[in-house]
């Protein structure tokens, strides 16, 4: 028995790259895990292939962008598993560009998905957490918050608003019912660049990626890793990235 078995884990984003690879990791270490994106044939078929190798996962049609999807996402792991004990805030986009190009579509789109994406989130998870007595809130962020660099600056900007908020939300939540944890990864090799419409900073993300970006599988240990620990340890920022990445 580990300390994952049969937690019930609700992960968004997670129809590929780290949200995909927890799902699996957790599901494989004994976890009931509950997949939330918009590609639906994706999260099917992964829910199956866990299914298929003896884990518990189901599947539900997730637009973070949407209050009600969360809140469905939310109900039905509650629905199908009895409880949720951690919801992984991980969907997100990378819409990034030069500020001067001024993508005001791509800044809400960012802003929608990768803050009140999480905030909805919240909303739905909280008040089961709280009526459970216990839960915890897991986000992924990113280096791009904490080395800030051209092209990147909303994109950074919502990342560290989640920073922010799961850090104020922290402070509020001392009675020890909600753990937070917030993943800064650097690069990862997912199908994150599929976000960025600016050809060439989408290439040069690429070829970063490609060229020294670390597996979704790295990442999906650190989520574990903050899951396993006892109730009253919270992992609260960690910070992973390609040891070459500067
Ligand atoms: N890869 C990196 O280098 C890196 C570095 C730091 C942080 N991150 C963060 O890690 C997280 C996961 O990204 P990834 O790298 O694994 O990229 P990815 O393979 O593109 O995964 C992104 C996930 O987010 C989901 N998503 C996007 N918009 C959504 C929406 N409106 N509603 C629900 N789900 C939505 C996608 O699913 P659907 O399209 O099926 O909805 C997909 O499952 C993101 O928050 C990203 O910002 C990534």
């Amino acid at each position: 028995m580990t300390a994952i078995e049969g937690q019930v884990v609700a992960i968004t984003g997670a129809s590929s790259g780290i949200g995909e690879a927890t799902a699996r990791l957790l599901a494989e270490r004994g976890a009931a895990v509950v997949l939330g994106a918009r590609r639906t044939e994706r999260l099917d078929h992964l829910a199956r292939d866990i299914r298929d190798r003896g884990g518990r996962a189901i599947a539900c049609a997730t637009d973070v962008t949407r209050r009600g999807d969360l809140e469905r996402l939310v109900g039905q792991a509650v629905a199908e598993f009895g409880r949720l004990d951690v919801l992984v805030g991980n969907a997100g986009i990378a819409r990034i560009g030069p500020v001067s190009d001024l993508d005001v579509d791509g800044w809400d789109a960012m802003i929608d998905v990768n803050l009140r994406g999480v905030l909805y989130g919240i909303a739905a998870a909280l008040p089961v957490f709280r009526q459970q007595g216990h839960g915890h809130l897991v986000t992924t962020v990113s280096t791009s918050g904490l080395k800030i660099v051209p092209t990147q600056a909303v994109y950074a900007a919502t990342k560290n608003a989640v920073r922010t908020l799961l850090e104020g939300l922290r402070q509020e939540s001392t009675d020890g019912v909600l753990r937070t944890t917030a993943i800064s990864p650097g690069f990862v090799r997912t199908e994150l660049t599929g976000s960025i419409d600016d050809a060439q900073v989408r290439e040069e993300v690429r070829r970063n990626m490609d060229g020294f970006g670390i597996e979704p599988e790295a990442v999906a240990r650190v989520v574990a890793f903050a899951i396993e620990q006892p109730r009253d340890v919270e992992i609260g920022e960690v910070t992973i990235r390609p040891t070459v990445q500067g």
